[in-house]
């Protein structure tokens, strides 16, 4: 029996392309260069299946393409709002994610955005580099204690709770959090967490804010000038959700003016441009979207993408199917 045709759009981890080539008649992407809008369709048209991640695109005009094969898109990675969903559903187009496997080592980076921002260790770090380090001073670099203080999560899925608890069982934090839906009792007893009734109270009461929420057009812009406006001058804004969560002219602004002390963003708007006004600023702290890169992590991923498909292929609902 012939081998189903997988189209794989970017460079995956060594052993998860060899497990592909065992399983799969498999394209793979040698280069590492994303694949362009015509060789994509071309793959809709060519491939079973096509499995791309988060930094594609994959349009209602590239789904809709004359003569599709592809009858599932596993996409490399939890968030999918790269995919569009409604156009996948409407041609009956299965479309699984990554979810789980990333939780713990994406948790890890918004706690180092968080305590990197609180204490300047990139502007000191920067200090060092430039060769402008004249030796330890009182006054030096002084930030702010993240024991005992307040996190505020917007959002409080795998993600966010993981965070709560490396906040609130490392650091003594106290926990709040804005859900549109009530999360499991337990969780919110272990951490003592309380729920906030609006993202208002939430922002006008939390130290440090951290987004969890899915993007997309219903959270655009979700934190914007006039709820930047309601934070505390001392709070930090963590952002490792997607980057069209955050208006990114209102943060700089934000930043610029002092309404807030600092942000750790490790998602962008428009990535992988990033808006010219964070790159002159002090209090803000840079990473390029590395939240699910460990070793352990993206082979997890990838490993997650062939049990979808094999579920698939053998005629079974996929385990983490999202349309
Ligand atoms: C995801 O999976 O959605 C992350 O943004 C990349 O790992």
């Amino acid at each position: 029996m012939n081998k189903p045709k997988v189209v794989v759009t970017r460079k995956w981890p060594a052993e998860v392309e060899t497990q592909l080539k065992a399983l799969y008649d498999v394209q793979l992407n040698e280069t590492d260069r994303p694949m362009s809008t015509e060789a994509l369709k071309l793959a809709m048209q060519s491939a079973d299946a096509l499995l791309p991640t988060v930094t594609d695109p994959i349009t209602a005009d590239i789904i809709g393409v004359a003569n599709r094969r592809v009858k599932i898109i596993g996409n490399f990675g939890v968030g999918y709002n790269n995919i569009d969903i409604n156009a996948a559903k409407e041609q009956d187009i299965i479309v699984t994610n990554t979810p789980h496997v990333l939780t713990e080592c994406t948790a890890d980076i918004a706690m180092l955005l968080l305590l990197m921002s609180a204490r300047r260790a990139s502007e000191a770090e920067r200090m060092i580099q430039n060769g402008h380090w004249t030796g330890w001073g009182p006054t030096q670099l002084v930030g702010q204690k993240v024991t005992g203080k307040t996190l505020g999560l917007i959002g409080f899925g795998r993600i966010a709770q993981a965070m709560a608890r490396k906040a609130h069982h490392g650091f003594g934090m106290n926990i709040l959090f804005y859900a549109p839906s009530a999360p499991e009792q337990a969780i919110v007893d272990e951490l003592q967490a309380i729920r906030c009734e609006t993202i208002e109270a939430l922002l006008s009461e939390a130290h440090f804010v951290s987004l969890h929420c899915p993007g997309g057009p219903a959270t655009k812009h979700l934190i914007n000038e006039q709820r930047l406006k309601l934070m505390r001058p001392s709070a930090h804004l963590i952002n490792t959700a997607r980057g069209d969560v955050v208006d990114s002219n209102a943060l700089i602004k934000a930043l610029k003016a002092g309404w807030i002390a600092g942000a750790g963003l490790d998602v962008f708007e428009g990535e992988p441009n990033i808006n010219p006004g964070f790159l002159e600023l002090a209090n803000v702290t840079l990473l390029p979207h590395i939240g699910s890169a460990s070793e352990e992590t993206r082979v997890a991923m990838g490993n997650r993408v062939l049990q979808n498909l094999s579920a698939f292929f053998a005629g079974h609902e996929p385990n983490d199917r999202v349309a």
